[in-house]
């Protein structure tokens, strides 16, 4: 996606307040069979400029195919376009040096806040047929704190979406009603292996609601 420059310059500059890093655009067709709204790029995705070029994308390309989707027909994007990192102090276990790492971290509701003007604009300009959420951060960001992925992953929901009102200081909800369809994040099950059968039925099911 290219975003008009007087759009993503301040969003850009504003982030250099925050720990975060690189600038990852939205990827896919202009006339998607879905649009996927994941969390944030991480370390792989800032180092090619690709969305959900690392291990959760992997899982997320099975999980595509179980939809009977390709990557090439679906546009990705997520809530916040940089990479949220930490700053740890560890002893290296090999070399038993200290070092300062920096991993991934889940962007904050201000981090997603000062970004959400370029989803609000990756949504305008594309008119997605269904949005598909991957993950807490993306859900919440698109229906509100109070949507939980557990309680709501797989189901339909027609509902009005949160928008970035123009001062860029709180969300306003949309006149328009979009489908929206809640997924576990691709890399929850690395965590939990317990997820795998619902997150397989989940995608099984959003074949039928995607129109060919
Ligand atoms: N997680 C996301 O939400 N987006 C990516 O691009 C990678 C991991």
């Amino acid at each position: 996606m290219d975003y008009p420059k007087e759009l993503s310059y301040p969003i850009q500059q504003l982030s250099k307040a925050y720990p975060l890093e690189g600038f990852v655009p939205g990827q896919g067709p202009l006339d998607p069979r879905i649009m996927i709204i994941g969390e944030a790029p991480g370390r792989t995705e800032v180092e090619n400029f690709i969305p959900f070029s690392g291990q959760a994308g992997k899982e997320l390309i099975k999980s595509l195919a179980l939809a009977g989707l390709t990557r090439e027909e679906v546009y990705i994007t997520s809530a916040v376009r940089s990479r949220p990192y930490s700053t740890k102090e560890r002893i290296n276990k090999r070399t038993g040096a200290h070092e300062i790492v920096h991993p991934n971290r889940t962007p904050t509701k201000k981090e997603v806040l000062l970004h959400a003007p370029l989803l609000d604009y990756e949504i305008a300009q594309i008119d997605p047929p269904v949005i598909v959420t991957v993950g807490n951060i993306g859900l919440q960001r698109i229906l509100g704190n109070q949507a939980v992925i557990k309680h709501c992953h797989g189901q339909v929901i027609r509902s009005s979406i949160q928008f970035c009102n123009p001062a860029g200081t709180a969300y306003q909800w949309s006149d328009k009603s979009y489908v929206i369809v809640p997924m576990y994040h691709p890399a929850a099950v690395f965590y939990n292996r317990t997820l795998a059968e619902d997150i397989e039925k989940d995608w099984i099911g959003l074949k039928t609601i995607v129109k060919n």
